[in-house]
């Protein structure tokens, strides 16, 4: 029944679609675990485990993970996020590397922003690479200012931090 329906719910609906060519915006499940770590591994540095992965889908009452996925159901993107007190912070993006270019990144991170907006977060914020100018530019586009610099944030290489806000009131 309509009414019974949970926020994810009504998330979930809003993204999912069998019109066009059948992808869909969900909430990330177990299934999707080994799909999303090797986007990670592939696309990250410094990747976060499996482990650390299935623990934040499954166990963080705080975690929220999308995914894109295709007719297929295999995870063509993903994106997380903390919810904490007000403040919905980004932890992660990523599209799969073939499909990169093609507006999936803004998708899901629209997407992202719909599901803290919907669980009543004022604020959102996140960190990333000073040399990845192609994520700055897709948060950018997503309304994100930036604030200013973590200086050697990045323990790997000693690269500073971008910081990241958008107000979602
Ligand atoms: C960053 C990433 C998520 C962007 O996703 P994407 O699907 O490739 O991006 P989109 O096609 O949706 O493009 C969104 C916006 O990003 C920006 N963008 C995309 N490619 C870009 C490039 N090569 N250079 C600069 N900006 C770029 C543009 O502003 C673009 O919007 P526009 O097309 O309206 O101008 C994706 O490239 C990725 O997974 N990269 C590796 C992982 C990563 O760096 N994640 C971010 C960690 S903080």
């Amino acid at each position: 029944m309509e009414n019974d329906r949970t926020e994810w719910d009504k998330i979930d609906a809003m993204w999912c679609t069998d019109e066009g060519n059948g992808m869909c915006i969900r909430l990330a499940a177990q299934k999707d675990i080994p799909e999303i770590t090797a986007i990670e591994q592939a696309e990250f540095a410094v990747p976060w485990s499996e482990e650390s992965i299935r623990h934040d889908i499954m166990e963080n009452p705080a975690g929220r993970w999308l995914v894109l996925a295709d007719a297929d159901g295999s995870v063509v993107a993903y994106a997380a996020l903390w919810l904490v007190i007000d403040e919905g912070h980004v932890l992660n993006v990523a599209v799969r590397g073939r499909d990169q270019g093609k507006g999936y990144g803004k998708l899901i991170m629209s997407a992202l922003i719909d599901l803290a907006r919907g669980e009543g977060m004022r604020l959102m914020t996140l960190e990333v690479r000073r040399s990845n100018l192609r994520a700055q530019g897709l948060y950018h586009r997503c309304g994100f200012l930036d604030v200013g610099y973590r200086k050697r944030y990045y323990e790997n290489n000693k690269e500073d931090a971008l910081i990241m806000y958008m107000d979602l009131v």
